[in-house]
């Protein structure tokens, strides 16, 4: 695995590669990888020749008030874990390479993207949405693998790609759970030990939404009332959002459906999780 810094020498090596007649895939991370972000890399290596992953803590997405400056950064340790699942080429660039002093143009995000995630973290998506359109310029991928945990994100992504007309085809990977349920996230690693068995309770209650839905629950607000109950009994969770959406632009259904997704934000002893169901 090669790991490139600069912007001109990843264009350089994907140049060669792709005058080769590769096809390349792109991962963007924020590094401190875990078996959510290695899934990816193997779904990526299943539908390309060339594996790119980006490393870059995103400092335009996240807010004054955010975890930016503590964000876990294991540089060393991730590399290893992509040379042995096969990446072929890491990109790690330093903020200023990212984010030139005097950059003035950024993407607005899809009306949608104010909601949820948007309403609570202003600006989030259009720092995701600006570094992913900057990686796919630099990178020039064929195809970019995003995971299911980050539901909202991915939706923007998925739009951003059909409104500005970007030639990348975008790949949706389920996500990977600890074996009691909990998402993989980065961020577990902030959850003391009481917080951490508390955040199982989001998935109980994205699966008791799921199993209303499924037993004939078909109401908007009874669909989630069955997950919010189980929230409701540990006093500690503090509920942001727990919502049944229309996954491809996240309006409130009139009816639950099969296809849409409940989405939740839950924070825990200080450390805020997102998990989501497809019902
Ligand atoms: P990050 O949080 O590092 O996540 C990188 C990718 O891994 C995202 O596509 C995310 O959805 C996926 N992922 C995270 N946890 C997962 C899990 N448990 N199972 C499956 N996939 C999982 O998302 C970002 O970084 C940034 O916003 C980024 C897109 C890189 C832009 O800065």
């Amino acid at each position: 695995m090669f790991t490139e810094t600069g912007i001109a020498g990843i264009r350089a090596r994907l140049g060669d590669l792709r005058t080769q007649g590769a096809r390349v895939a792109l991962v963007p991370t924020m590094g401190a990888l875990h078996d959510g972000h290695l899934a990816l890399i193997d779904a990526a290596r299943k539908i390309a020749d060339v594996v790119a992953v980006s490393i870059f803590v995103n400092p335009l997405q996240f807010g004054p008030n955010e975890d930016f400056a503590r964000y876990p950064r294991t540089l060393e340790s991730d590399a290893a874990k992509l040379a042995e699942h096969g990446a072929s080429l890491l990109f790690a660039p330093s903020g200023g390479e990212m984010h030139a002093e005097g950059s003035r143009t950024t993407v607005t995000p899809p009306a949608f993207a104010a909601s949820f995630e948007g309403a609570i973290r202003p600006g989030h998506f259009a720092g995701v949405l600006t570094v992913v359109a900057k990686l796919f310029n630099i990178v020039r991928p064929d195809a970019a693998v995003f995971g299911r945990k980050d539901l909202q994100q991915l939706a923007s992504i998925r739009a951003m790609v059909t409104d500005l007309n970007f030639p990348v085809e975008i790949v949706a990977v389920e996500t990977v759970r600890e074996r009691d349920g909990l998402a993989l996230s980065s961020r577990n690693r902030y959850l003391d030990e009481p917080s951490r068995r508390r955040a199982t309770r989001i998935r109980d209650a994205l699966v008791a939404a799921r199993t209303a839905f499924e037993s004939g629950v078909t109401d908007v607000s009874g669909v989630e009332a069955a997950g919010r109950v189980i929230l409701a009994q540990d006093g500690a969770l503090d509920v942001d959002y727990f919502n049944l959406v229309r996954e491809s632009d996240f309006e409130i259904p009139s009816v639950a459906t099969t296809g849409d997704s409940i989405v939740a934000a839950v924070k825990v002893g200080g450390t805020r999780l997102i998990d989501n169901i497809l019902l």
